[in-house]
């Protein structure tokens, strides 16, 4: 390939076909210029319902609804041409029935032009998985902790210590037989993603599950450090942007009460300058 030929995005089996070689990147996208700076970089970005967190100010993303998905990605699908889009499904908006979940996630990918939706559940939600296959709907599944279930799980802590391993051990086979072509672990323990990501077909995105997955995802504000309400100890800051943000901030207000801003230069004058 030249240096200036762009890739094309992967369709979900190409990310299957990545299982076991190079490392998977994504990153969760809400806007149309952070999909730009992540277009290159990433092989799939996810419009994650965290987007009600990160950008609404929610405190759980059970608020999130299916018209703020299809906005955010119709925005996120403006930036992107060389990474695959993927789009979450919002609570209540598959749960009820596969024809619910059928529905809603034909929406997602017409609305958005998405190649795939993600969906939380493990063995609970394999009919649904295989119903949306059958029917030409690619299915990214998410096990461990999932968010939308957060007051059934009793927060958001590690799932699959101990004796509970084996049944996540289950849901992972279970999405992976159901046609899932890849899998979110979320919040696990490293030794338990290395045995899910060794046993299981497809391939394993890890977010707080090691460096034995076949590929990360972490939630962009919290990598880039502009989502300071928490920090999860999976995230690791690449940088501090909310830090030089709010400091431009705090400089732009001391200047415009100093009237030292605008200067001559951001300034019109009455007449055109002579050439
Ligand atoms: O909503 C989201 O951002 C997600 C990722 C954390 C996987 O589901």
């Amino acid at each position: 390939m030249s240096a200036t030929a762009k890739k094309t995005a992967p369709l979900p089996d190409d990310i299957l076909a990545m299982k076991g070689q190079t490392p998977i990147v994504s990153l969760t996208a809400y806007t149309t210029p952070m999909a730009r700076l992540m277009d290159e970089a990433c092989d799939f970005v996810l419009v994650g319902d965290s987007v009600g967190m990160v950008l609404h100010g929610l405190n759980s993303t059970l608020g999130v609804t299916m018209e703020m998905m299809v906005m955010h990605g119709q925005a996120v699908a403006r930036g992107l041409t060389s990474a695959m889009l993927v789009m979450d499904m919002p609570f209540g908006s598959y749960e009820e029935s596969p024809e619910q979940a059928f529905r809603n996630a034909a929406t997602l990918m017409r609305e958005t032009g998405a190649a795939a939706v993600k969906l939380e559940g493990g063995t609970h939600m394999a009919d649904t998985i295989a119903f949306l296959v059958a029917r030409g709907i690619p299915v990214m599944a998410h096990i461990g902790l999932t968010p939308q279930s957060i007051n059934t799980l009793g927060g958001y802590k590690v799932q699959g210590r101990d004796e509970a391993g084996a049944a996540l051990l289950a849901d992972a086979h279970a999405v992976a037989d159901a046609g899932a072509f890849s899998v979110v672990l979320e919040k696990v323990p490293a030794n338990l993603a290395d045995k899910i990501t060794s046993e299981i077909a497809i391939p394993t995105i890890g977010i707080g599950a090691g460096a034995g997955c076949d590929g990360q995802i972490l939630v962009v504000d919290d990598m880039l450090g502009l989502f300071a309400e928490f920090k999860p100890k999976f995230v690791k800051r690449f940088a501090t942007l909310g830090d030089g943000a709010k400091a431009a901030i705090n400089d732009y207000a001391a200047e415009v009460r100093a009237r030292s801003f605008p200067a001559a230069e951001h300034t019109f004058a009455d007449k055109a300058p002579s050439k």
